[in-house]
């Protein structure tokens, strides 16, 4: 039986497909009628209307409370990944502009912002949460357009999530002095910010959010792939009545990055990216005394012992590994799991990945979105394929992609090894690689045998062992019995190549502090 089958939908004319189904099983759908086990399900598509949204045919940087072309009047295109169509024409800022919004950021630090009591700046950040939730649907559907992802997880975890980062820092602006850094606590000054596409908007609030309420001004640069949102939350910025200069969005590649993280105007650097760029980034800054924080790549267990909740944990395991097309920098990509019940849990999850449903990404149906960019579909099927060449056993349930834009089916290796590249190398896609323990030590050891250290999940029913275990593993965040949760009080980073510094909580303003 299946559902979902393929089907052409949508108004939009875009190709719509689904996950060809395995077998309703009752205990894992939730199908508790007999009778409709055997049927299957026909969806309908469901797609978000994208009227809410007006793209403009082109976009400028967003300069010291002004959108402008960039000095040199070069663009570059962004593309919808689902249909590879392109959608704006965006300013590409080189040198003249990075000195133009360092400039304003300066001069708005030391004029405006600098000097404004906490209490005010709050009531700024708290315009810009409630303006991220008035126009919510409106983010929501151009965050999915511009990166690929399903417009149920953009409008359920990336956009509340980036409203709640501003409210929550907005309630620190005035009660710096009592967060525990002195009597005192300055701010940097002009923070230069470079954030990924995999949560473009959220990343923007991690990053503008605690700057701006601990009194700094920033120049940010999103990713080359996913630049749509960080500009309309520089509208937002405008709605809002920020003054000129405290917040500046500067679009543009990897060289534009670089030269904002370089500028010697800048006294703060935070990058969120890959491991690699990091370094780059450390290397730069080295030397100077600019403050940097830096959240890189990361490769985390997700350990499920024998006596853990088995239905829970396959929950827990897809959205730890699936969610957001597995873009994420803690992503559960090693599964480990006790050898007693592997093949039982192996089992489970295939059932389960059976009923994902893969295409528009703007379906409200859709589980798994597309993939942001041709190069990290590459970088996927390249990983991949050294995964069945290393003698791992590869599995994705049947499948039909999408004609057109970049898709890749949510994909499990078993018999997989500690050597394999799959299990060292961070994949950045819907890929779990599956490995065994037999005692807790053993998955301690395992799960530590990683350059990186961001985060790790535990599944069990026992709390001391939870306990245990948490205080062994290298990782910055551990959760215990559920996986991928998000809260802005909570202070989020890794250990070793995974970066240093935390986000988020009251740890998240000690960078951006001189404490
Ligand atoms: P990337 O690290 O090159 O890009 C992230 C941001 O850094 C983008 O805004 C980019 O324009 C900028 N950038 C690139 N080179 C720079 C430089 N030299 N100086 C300053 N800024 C620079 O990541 P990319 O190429 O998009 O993805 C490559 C791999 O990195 C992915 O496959 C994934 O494994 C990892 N990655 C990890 C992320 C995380 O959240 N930890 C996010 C994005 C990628
Ligand atoms: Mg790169």
């Amino acid at each position: 039986m299946s559902s979902g089958k393929a089907k052409s939908g949508g108004s939009s004319g875009r190709g719509r497909l689904a996950v060809e189904m395995a077998p309703a099983h009752p205990e894992q759908t939730g199908e508790t009628t007999p009778a409709l086990a055997g049927l299957g399900w026909e969806y309908a598509p469901a797609p978000e209307s994208r009227d809410i949204v007006s793209i403009q045919p082109q976009y400028g940087l967003f300069v010291a409370g002004e959108f402008r072309p960039a000095a040199d009047g070069r663009t570059f295109a962004t593309i919808n990944p689902a249909t590879e169509e392109p959608q704006a024409q965006v300013a590409m800022a080189s040198m003249a502009d990075v000195d133009a919004a360092v400039a304003a950021a300066r001069s708005a630090y030391e004029q405006v912002w600098g000097p404004m009591p906490g209490s005010e700046r709050a009531k700024y950040l708290y315009r810009i949460a409630r303006q991220l939730q008035e126009r919510a649907r409106e983010f929501a559907v151009l965050e999915s357009l511009d990166n690929g992802k399903p417009i149920r997880e953009s409008r359920d975890v990336d956009i509340p999530l980036a409203a709640a980062h501003f409210f929550y820092y907005a309630g620190w602006a005035d009660k710096l002095e009592y967060a525990g850094f002195g009597p005192r606590p300055r701010p940097l000054g002009v923070a230069g910010q470079v954030i990924p596409w995999n949560f473009p908007l959220l990343m923007a609030a991690w990053k503008l959010a605690p700057a701006l309420a601990a009194g700094n001004t920033c120049v940010l640069k999103p990713a080359e792939t996913t630049p749509l949102t960080a500009l309309l939350l520089a509208e937002v910025c405008q709605q809002a009545g920020l003054p000129p200069g405290v917040v500046n969005v500067l679009t543009g590649a990897g060289d534009t990055g670089a030269e904002v993280v370089s500028h010697p105007g800048v006294n703060k650097v935070a990058f969120t990216g890959s491991t690699e760029v990091g370094k780059q980034i450390a290397r730069a800054v080295a030397g100077t005394d600019k403050k940097l924080t830096l959240e890189l790549g990361g490769k985390a267990a997700n350990i499920v012992f024998d006596d853990a909740p088995i239905e829970q944990a396959v929950e827990g395991i897809v959205n730890g590994i699936f969610f957001n097309q597995g873009h994420v920098c803690c992503a559960g990509s090693r599964l480990l799991v006790q050898e007693s019940v592997a093949d039982a849990v192996v089992e489970r999850l295939q059932r389960r990945l059976a009923t994902l449903r893969l295409g528009d990404p703007l379906d409200k149906n859709t589980d798994i979105g597309a993939i942001n960019s041709p190069q990290q579909l590459a970088k996927i099927a390249e990983l991949t394929k050294a995964g069945e060449a290393e003698g791992a056993h590869r599995w994705s349930p049947a499948c039909q992609l999408p004609d057109r834009g970049y898709w890749f089916p949510p994909t499990v290796f078993t018999g997989v090894s500690q050597s394999h590249r799959i299990a060292r190398e961070e994949i950045f896609g819907p890929v779990l690689s599956v490995l065994t323990f037999r005692t807790p030590d053993e998955a301690v050891v395992k799960a530590n045998n990683t350059p990186y250290g961001l985060s790790a999940g535990i599944w069990t029913d026992k709390g001391s062992r939870i306990l245990s275990l948490a205080q062994q593993l290298r990782a910055g965040v551990v959760w215990a019995n559920t996986y991928n949760r998000f809260d802005p009080a909570s202070p989020f980073g890794g250990y070793k190549e995974s970066g240093y510094g935390r986000e988020g909580g009251r740890h998240g303003l000690a960078a951006y502090l001189n404490v």
